[in-house]
Protein backbone atom coordinates (compact mmCIF):
# COMPACT_ATOMS: atom_id res chain seq x y z
CA UNK A 1 0.00 0.00 0.00
CA UNK A 2 1.41 3.19 -1.07
CA UNK A 3 1.63 5.63 2.24
CA UNK A 4 3.24 8.77 0.67
CA UNK A 5 2.21 9.57 -2.85
CA UNK A 6 4.82 12.17 -4.20
CA UNK A 7 4.03 14.66 -7.52
CA UNK A 8 6.65 16.85 -8.77
CA UNK A 9 9.76 17.59 -11.15
CA UNK A 10 12.56 15.08 -11.60
CA UNK A 11 15.82 17.06 -13.41
CA UNK A 12 18.82 16.65 -14.43
CA UNK A 13 21.53 18.53 -12.39
CA UNK A 14 24.57 19.43 -14.23
CA UNK A 15 26.67 20.54 -10.63
CA UNK A 16 29.92 22.79 -11.06
CA UNK A 17 32.28 23.62 -8.01
CA UNK A 18 33.34 26.34 -8.04
CA UNK A 19 35.47 29.04 -5.79
CA UNK A 20 33.02 31.82 -6.24
CA UNK A 21 30.32 33.35 -8.76
CA UNK A 22 31.24 34.95 -11.88
CA UNK A 23 30.52 39.40 -11.92
CA UNK A 24 28.68 39.83 -14.73
CA UNK A 25 30.49 39.89 -18.16
CA UNK A 26 33.48 37.32 -16.29
CA UNK A 27 34.47 33.85 -17.00
CA UNK A 28 35.38 31.56 -14.37
CA UNK A 29 37.14 28.78 -14.01
CA UNK A 30 35.25 25.78 -12.45
CA UNK A 31 36.95 23.02 -10.21
CA UNK A 32 34.75 19.83 -11.33
CA UNK A 33 31.28 19.05 -12.70
CA UNK A 34 28.74 16.27 -12.13
CA UNK A 35 25.73 14.68 -13.48
CA UNK A 36 23.40 14.25 -11.05
CA UNK A 37 19.34 13.05 -10.75
CA UNK A 38 17.26 15.66 -8.98
CA UNK A 39 14.24 17.90 -8.78
CA UNK A 40 12.68 18.55 -5.69
CA UNK A 41 9.98 16.20 -6.24
CA UNK A 42 12.17 13.03 -6.89
CA UNK A 43 15.03 14.42 -4.26
CA UNK A 44 11.66 14.36 -1.72
CA UNK A 45 10.37 11.08 -3.70
CA UNK A 46 13.56 9.31 -2.93
CA UNK A 47 14.37 10.33 0.50
CA UNK A 48 10.99 9.56 2.30
CA UNK A 49 11.69 5.73 0.08
CA UNK A 50 15.09 5.58 1.84
CA UNK A 51 13.36 6.54 4.93
CA UNK A 52 11.56 3.79 5.07
CA UNK A 53 7.91 4.65 3.92
CA UNK A 54 5.98 2.81 1.17
CA UNK A 55 6.71 5.93 -1.36
CA UNK A 56 4.90 6.42 -5.32
CA UNK A 57 6.35 9.21 -7.34
CA UNK A 58 4.60 10.87 -10.28
CA UNK A 59 6.60 12.87 -12.55
CA UNK A 60 7.57 13.67 -16.27
CA UNK A 61 10.74 13.69 -18.67
CA UNK A 62 11.55 14.08 -22.07
CA UNK A 63 11.93 11.17 -24.31
CA UNK A 64 15.47 11.92 -24.13
CA UNK A 65 18.78 10.68 -22.93
CA UNK A 66 18.69 12.64 -20.05
CA UNK A 67 14.98 11.47 -19.48
CA UNK A 68 16.58 7.88 -19.96
CA UNK A 69 19.66 8.82 -17.35
CA UNK A 70 16.61 9.78 -14.73
CA UNK A 71 14.35 6.89 -15.50
CA UNK A 72 17.39 4.98 -14.84
CA UNK A 73 17.78 6.52 -11.13
CA UNK A 74 14.63 6.10 -10.22
CA UNK A 75 14.75 2.55 -10.49
CA UNK A 76 18.03 2.26 -8.94
CA UNK A 77 16.96 4.33 -6.14
CA UNK A 78 14.30 1.39 -5.68
CA UNK A 79 11.24 3.35 -7.05
CA UNK A 80 9.19 2.77 -9.29
CA UNK A 81 9.09 4.43 -12.87
CA UNK A 82 5.09 3.40 -13.52
CA UNK A 83 4.05 7.01 -13.13
CA UNK A 84 7.29 8.49 -14.92
CA UNK A 85 5.59 9.95 -17.99
CA UNK A 86 7.62 10.62 -21.14
CA UNK A 87 6.95 13.71 -23.44
CA UNK A 88 7.71 13.06 -26.73
CA UNK A 89 7.62 16.93 -27.43
CA UNK A 90 9.42 18.79 -24.33
CA UNK A 91 13.20 18.35 -22.87
CA UNK A 92 13.68 16.78 -19.87
CA UNK A 93 14.13 19.03 -16.74
CA UNK A 94 17.72 20.10 -15.98
CA UNK A 95 19.38 22.07 -13.16
CA UNK A 96 22.27 24.28 -13.53
CA UNK A 97 23.90 24.19 -10.22
CA UNK A 98 26.66 26.20 -8.99
CA UNK A 99 28.34 24.59 -5.82
CA UNK A 100 29.90 27.30 -3.83
CA UNK A 101 32.59 26.99 -1.03
CA UNK A 102 30.73 26.12 2.44
CA UNK A 103 28.19 24.34 0.68
CA UNK A 104 26.30 27.23 -0.38
CA UNK A 105 24.50 26.96 -4.05
CA UNK A 106 22.63 28.75 -6.93
CA UNK A 107 20.32 26.79 -9.02
CA UNK A 108 18.56 27.72 -12.23
CA UNK A 109 15.88 25.35 -13.13
CA UNK A 110 14.74 25.08 -17.16
CA UNK A 111 11.84 22.85 -15.96
CA UNK A 112 10.95 21.84 -19.80
CA UNK A 113 8.77 18.54 -19.70
CA UNK A 114 8.10 19.12 -16.14
CA UNK A 115 5.47 21.50 -17.03
CA UNK A 116 3.66 18.98 -19.14
CA UNK A 117 2.66 16.85 -16.54
CA UNK A 118 -1.28 15.94 -16.81
CA UNK A 119 -3.82 16.56 -13.78
CA UNK A 120 -5.24 12.65 -15.41
CA UNK A 121 -1.93 11.20 -14.11
CA UNK A 122 -1.25 13.36 -11.30
CA UNK A 123 -4.55 12.63 -9.76
CA UNK A 124 -4.28 8.71 -10.82
CA UNK A 125 -1.39 8.42 -8.20
CA UNK A 126 -3.32 9.37 -5.13
CA UNK A 127 -4.60 5.77 -5.20
CA UNK A 128 -4.27 4.21 -1.41
CA UNK A 129 -1.81 7.24 -0.09
CA UNK A 130 -2.19 8.21 3.14
CA UNK A 131 -0.15 11.05 2.93
CA UNK A 132 0.75 13.60 -0.84
CA UNK A 133 3.60 15.89 -0.82
CA UNK A 134 3.84 18.54 -3.74
CA UNK A 135 6.30 21.46 -4.42
CA UNK A 136 6.08 23.92 -6.67
CA UNK A 137 8.12 22.76 -9.62
CA UNK A 138 5.54 21.76 -11.77
CA UNK A 139 2.17 23.57 -13.08
CA UNK A 140 0.38 25.26 -10.27
CA UNK A 141 -3.07 24.46 -11.63
CA UNK A 142 -1.75 20.53 -11.31
CA UNK A 143 -0.93 20.70 -7.77
CA UNK A 144 -4.14 22.68 -7.20
CA UNK A 145 -5.84 19.52 -8.46
CA UNK A 146 -3.55 17.20 -6.82
CA UNK A 147 -4.26 18.76 -3.75
CA UNK A 148 -8.28 18.74 -3.86
CA UNK A 149 -8.25 15.47 -5.18
CA UNK A 150 -6.28 14.53 -1.83
CA UNK A 151 -8.51 16.77 0.36
CA UNK A 152 -11.55 14.74 -1.56
CA UNK A 153 -10.02 11.19 -0.38
CA UNK A 154 -8.77 12.29 3.17
CA UNK A 155 -5.24 12.16 1.81
CA UNK A 156 -3.21 14.28 4.22
CA UNK A 157 -1.98 17.04 2.12
CA UNK A 158 2.02 18.34 2.58
CA UNK A 159 2.97 21.23 0.00
CA UNK A 160 6.64 22.40 0.59
CA UNK A 161 6.10 25.64 -1.21
CA UNK A 162 9.39 26.14 -2.68
CA UNK A 163 11.03 27.79 -5.32
CA UNK A 164 9.59 30.45 -3.54
CA UNK A 165 6.81 31.28 -5.76
CA UNK A 166 3.03 33.48 -5.52
CA UNK A 167 0.54 30.74 -3.89
CA UNK A 168 -2.90 32.12 -3.70
CA UNK A 169 -5.33 31.57 -0.86
CA UNK A 170 -6.84 28.77 -2.73
CA UNK A 171 -4.14 26.46 -2.48
CA UNK A 172 -3.38 26.91 0.73
CA UNK A 173 -6.56 26.60 2.32
CA UNK A 174 -6.00 22.67 0.37
CA UNK A 175 -2.65 22.08 2.76
CA UNK A 176 -3.08 20.38 5.99
CA UNK A 177 0.99 20.77 6.44
CA UNK A 178 2.88 23.83 5.03
CA UNK A 179 6.86 23.25 4.80
CA UNK A 180 8.93 26.57 4.15
CA UNK A 181 12.37 28.08 4.45
CA UNK A 182 12.29 31.66 5.94
CA UNK A 183 12.35 33.38 2.49
CA UNK A 184 9.69 31.48 1.24
CA UNK A 185 7.48 32.09 4.78
CA UNK A 186 8.34 35.88 3.95
CA UNK A 187 6.55 35.03 0.36
CA UNK A 188 3.74 34.33 1.73
CA UNK A 189 3.29 37.26 4.26
CA UNK A 190 4.50 35.55 6.96
CA UNK A 191 3.71 33.03 9.49
CA UNK A 192 -0.04 34.84 11.05
CA UNK A 193 -1.20 35.16 7.79
CA UNK A 194 -0.28 31.42 6.35
CA UNK A 195 -1.88 30.01 9.58
CA UNK A 196 -5.38 31.86 9.25
CA UNK A 197 -5.49 30.41 5.42
CA UNK A 198 -5.29 26.85 6.41
CA UNK A 199 -2.61 24.81 6.77
CA UNK A 200 -3.17 23.15 10.25
CA UNK A 201 0.94 22.86 10.51
CA UNK A 202 3.48 25.09 9.13
CA UNK A 203 7.11 23.59 9.21
CA UNK A 204 9.95 26.40 8.61
CA UNK A 205 13.16 25.10 8.14
CA UNK A 206 16.28 27.41 9.09
CA UNK A 207 19.25 25.82 7.60
CA UNK A 208 21.96 25.68 10.00
CA UNK A 209 19.97 26.66 12.60
CA UNK A 210 17.05 23.76 12.57
CA UNK A 211 13.72 24.20 11.81
CA UNK A 212 10.39 24.26 14.22
CA UNK A 213 6.74 23.32 13.76
CA UNK A 214 3.75 26.54 14.27
CA UNK A 215 0.19 25.26 14.83
CA UNK A 216 -2.99 27.23 15.52
CA UNK A 217 -3.66 25.08 18.30
CA UNK A 218 -0.70 23.87 20.03
CA UNK A 219 2.63 24.93 21.57
CA UNK A 220 5.88 25.79 18.70
CA UNK A 221 7.95 23.30 18.64
CA UNK A 222 12.12 23.48 17.82
CA UNK A 223 14.41 21.13 16.47
CA UNK A 224 18.18 21.92 16.61
CA UNK A 225 20.19 21.30 13.53
CA UNK A 226 22.63 18.13 13.60
CA UNK A 227 26.72 19.21 13.30
CA UNK A 228 27.90 17.31 10.01
CA UNK A 229 30.77 18.21 8.04
CA UNK A 230 28.88 20.24 4.98
CA UNK A 231 29.65 19.46 1.59
CA UNK A 232 27.05 20.20 -0.72
CA UNK A 233 24.26 21.79 0.79
CA UNK A 234 21.82 20.89 -2.50
CA UNK A 235 18.93 19.03 -1.92
CA UNK A 236 19.08 19.16 2.25
CA UNK A 237 15.42 20.62 2.23
CA UNK A 238 14.05 18.28 0.26
CA UNK A 239 15.48 15.21 2.28
CA UNK A 240 13.79 17.51 4.92
CA UNK A 241 10.34 17.45 3.31
CA UNK A 242 10.68 14.04 1.83
CA UNK A 243 11.27 12.24 5.49
CA UNK A 244 8.71 14.70 7.29
CA UNK A 245 5.91 13.41 4.84
CA UNK A 246 7.31 10.09 5.51
CA UNK A 247 7.13 9.97 9.18
CA UNK A 248 3.41 11.63 9.29
CA UNK A 249 2.37 8.64 6.80
CA UNK A 250 4.39 6.14 9.98
CA UNK A 251 1.90 8.29 12.25
CA UNK A 252 4.81 9.75 14.38
CA UNK A 253 4.48 12.60 16.77
CA UNK A 254 5.19 15.89 15.17
CA UNK A 255 8.50 16.19 17.26
CA UNK A 256 9.58 12.70 16.42
CA UNK A 257 8.89 13.77 12.56
CA UNK A 258 11.14 17.18 13.27
CA UNK A 259 13.93 15.27 14.52
CA UNK A 260 13.85 12.53 11.48
CA UNK A 261 13.72 15.21 8.71
CA UNK A 262 16.30 17.40 10.24
CA UNK A 263 18.88 14.16 10.55
CA UNK A 264 18.18 13.63 7.21
CA UNK A 265 18.66 17.08 6.10
CA UNK A 266 21.92 16.99 8.06
CA UNK A 267 23.06 13.69 6.13
CA UNK A 268 22.62 14.80 2.47
CA UNK A 269 24.10 18.30 2.85
CA UNK A 270 27.22 16.23 4.05
CA UNK A 271 27.42 14.19 0.54
CA UNK A 272 27.33 15.93 -3.70
CA UNK A 273 24.42 16.29 -5.14
CA UNK A 274 20.53 16.25 -4.42
CA UNK A 275 20.23 12.37 -3.46
CA UNK A 276 22.34 10.72 -1.11
CA UNK A 277 22.78 6.75 -0.98
CA UNK A 278 23.69 6.36 2.54
CA UNK A 279 20.42 8.33 3.87
CA UNK A 280 18.25 5.42 5.51
CA UNK A 281 15.89 5.16 8.48
CA UNK A 282 19.02 3.43 10.30
CA UNK A 283 21.02 6.56 9.12
CA UNK A 284 18.91 8.91 10.16
CA UNK A 285 18.27 6.77 13.63
CA UNK A 286 21.85 6.86 14.42
CA UNK A 287 22.09 10.65 14.35
CA UNK A 288 19.41 11.68 16.33
CA UNK A 289 20.90 8.97 19.02
CA UNK A 290 24.19 9.60 18.69
CA UNK A 291 24.59 13.03 17.11
CA UNK A 292 25.78 16.36 18.02
CA UNK A 293 23.45 19.25 17.52
CA UNK A 294 24.24 23.36 16.47
O1 LIG B 1 16.07 21.50 -4.18
C1 LIG B 1 17.14 21.10 -5.00
C2 LIG B 1 16.64 20.82 -6.37
O2 LIG B 1 16.15 22.00 -6.94
C3 LIG B 1 17.69 20.33 -7.34
O3 LIG B 1 17.80 18.93 -7.35
C4 LIG B 1 17.28 20.94 -8.66
O4 LIG B 1 16.91 20.00 -9.62
C5 LIG B 1 16.15 21.89 -8.34
O5 LIG B 1 14.92 21.35 -8.67
NA1 LIG C 1 23.82 17.36 -1.03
Amino acid sequence: MTKVAVVGSINLDVVVRLARRPEPGETVMGQWVGRFPGGKGMNQAVAAHRSGAVTRFCGQVGADPDGTFLRDALVTAGLSDADLLSDPNLPSGTAQIAALPGGENSIVVVPGANLGLSTERAVACLENAAVVLVQMEIDPGVVAAVLAAARDRGIATVLNAAPATEVGDALLSLVDVLIVNETELADLGGLERVLRRGPTHVVVTLGGDGAYCASLDARRKDVSAFVVDVLDTTGAGDAFCGVFAASIAQNLEIDEALKRASAAGAITASAMGAQDPSLSAAAIRELIDGGECA
